[in-house]
């Protein structure tokens, strides 16, 4: 079987056709799905079969995994986040549920788990379940976004260390989702603005909507620049948009990408993904 990477996007997005996913991939398949990762951000690979346990194999050939938060619902400590808006009897949940409150904050922009003293370094999410229209997912290239900026804008934002919260991000959307513990269990961290990418050398902007503020500056001017460079990474020419299709997996690099889920109607259909998020190397400060 012989790979075929196809570009999807401008400056992100391939997808990966020749592949089963399913099957022992050889070292040298490997190697060139890896390579694909670094330089596309987000591999797509379509019609995969694969049950929770070959994506934890396949998942684990990029490095060890991440757990999921303990408090997190749609977590609980294990390697696979279910983002789903179906109980475990199969029934739709309602809007109003626990879990579908704290999913909502899926639909900003944002890095997964930039709250993290360490960041994830990517993430595979599979579609078990799709939605006939809506729920895509989009992508931006904080990286493409990075290298677009003026010489001296870079100049400026250098070695800027911004802070990263969870509260922060669920305040702005669904505020009081997490009780006490879930907040004692992510406390706010800082993250670099500008990384570095040790595999090609890239550098990268590095923020989202769990990043509040620049350390050391007042808190309005930090977050005025966290806007300004938000609405600069999610213009159009930065985005891919991935429409779902059943059995599909996507792969992204949550270290120079950010992502957003789109709206569909939850409370008529189910839209079950499964994901599993890739530990990062080490903190960016
Ligand atoms: C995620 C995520 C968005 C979506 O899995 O990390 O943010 O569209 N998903 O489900
Ligand atoms: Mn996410």
């Amino acid at each position: 079987m012989s790979l075929s990477i196809r570009k999807l996007g401008e400056h992100l997005a391939a997808e990966v056709q020749g592949i089963d996913l399913a099957s022992p991939i050889e070292d040298s398949v490997f190697d060139q799905i890896r390579k694909a990762f670094y330089q596309h951000t987000v591999l797509v690979f379509r019609g995969q079969e694969i049950d929770d346990d070959q994506q934890i194999e396949f998942s684990k050939r990029f490095g060890p995994l991440e757990p999921t938060m303990v408090n997190d619902p749609s977590g609980g400590g294990g390697w696979i986040s279910r983002l789903s808006n179906v109980d475990d009897e199969g029934h739709i949940l309602p809007a109003s549920h626990k879990k579908m409150l704290y999913l909502k904050g899926n639909v900003l922009w944002h890095s997964d788990s930039s709250y993290k003293k360490v960041p994830s370094r990517g993430a595979l999410l599979y579609a078990e379940e799709v939605p006939p229209e809506g729920g895509e997912t989009e992508y931006a290239s904080m990286k493409a976004a990075y290298a677009s900026l003026p010489d001296e804008k870079k100049n400026t934002l250098e070695d800027l260390v911004a802070e990263h919260s969870l509260l922060h991000s669920r305040n702005k959307i669904t505020p009081g989702v997490m009780d006490q513990k879930f907040k004692d269990e992510v406390p706010p961290v800082p993250q670099r603005l500008i990384r570095e990418l040790p595999e090609t050398g890239e550098k990268t902007l590095f923020l989202g909507a769990h990043a509040s503020h620049i350390i050391g500056w007042p808190f309005e001017r930090g977050s005025a620049l966290l806007d300004e460079l938000l609405e600069w990474t999610t213009q159009p020419q930065f985005i891919y948009k991935h429409s779902w299709k059943q059995k599909d997996l996507v792969l992204w690099d949550n270290r120079c990408s950010l992502h957003r889920g789109r709206p569909w109607n939850a409370e008529n259909y189910r839209r079950v993904m499964r994901r599993t998020t890739l530990l990062g190397d080490g903190p960016t400060v």
